[in-house]
């Protein structure tokens, strides 16, 4: 599964571009493609990818009821506008909303609820990887979806080390065999897809996509550009 992450990227005329041009990239029937735009475009690209086997996901969302919540959008409504995926707990909100796994409990289950998918972001700082505390940091935030109760059967994590989002320097094939193994521990589940994310790029994939235990990526930049997004499907298929 390879899923393109805009972040607060693309205007209108630039996302509907973008998704048209995704359309026309190779080999949708045989890895799963998905892309997140900014909310306000979900709605006409889920008409332009209607016929296609491409997903369309939010980027976050909340899991409360409808109600009085200025300037938010809820799962329901996510799903309504044709969405089947939210990605959730991505470094930039922990780090700018203060959202932690446990607070995002509820729109987990929120997302479970409506039968899109929940991609749950893990991930440390460079600091704590430099202070040696990488794997009780992820643990440390895959743990409340285990002690939730929750069914996790439908759950995608992505492993993005905050040090390697953005930089263009995606993690050694190393760190990223080691980590994903100690999140399949954490989980304990063989069915669920583990992403890696974090500067994934055409130069990047292969190292990465041949690392142990990686289902994936999620892809921040080098969505934006369909030439970049369509060779990390293509190292994908020759993995
Ligand atoms: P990047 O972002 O590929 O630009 O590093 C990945 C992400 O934040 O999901």
């Amino acid at each position: 599964m390879i899923i393109g992450n805009w972040k607060m990227n693309t205007l209108r005329a630039d996302a509907l571009a973008l998704a048209n041009a995704v359309m026309e990239m190779e080999y949708l029937d045989s890895t799963r493609v998905g892309i997140c735009p900014p909310a306000l475009w979900i709605d006409p690209i889920t008409r332009i990818v209607k016929d296609s086997s491409i997903l369309v996901g939010a980027q976050d969302c909340l899991g409360d009821r409808a109600g009085a919540h200025t300037g938010c959008i809820n799962a329901a409504m996510v799903c309504d506008a044709g969405c089947s995926m939210v990605i959730l707990g991505h470094s930039e909100r922990r780090a700018r909303f203060g959202e932690t796994s446990e607070k995002l409990l509820n729109t987990v289950a929120a997302v479970l609820e409506t039968g899109m998918f929940p991609l749950v972001c893990v991930g440390e700082t460079k600091k704590q990887r430099e202070s040696g505390k990488a794997f009780d940091v992820v643990a440390g935030q895959l743990r409340p979806l285990l002690t939730s109760g929750l069914d996790l059967g439908g759950i995608v994590i992505a492993y993005e080390p905050v040090w390697a989002i953005g930089t263009g320097l995606s993690a050694s094939r190393k760190d990223i065999e080691e980590m994903h193994a100690t999140v399949r521990e954490v989980i304990n589940r063989n069915d669920t897809l583990v992403l890696y994310g974090g500067s994934v790029s055409p130069e990047s994939a292969d190292d990465v996509f041949n690392a142990e235990g990686v289902s994936g990526a999620l892809v921040g930049g080098a969505s934006l550009n369909v030439s970049k997004f369509a060779a990390i499907v293509a190292a994908w298929e020759r993995k």
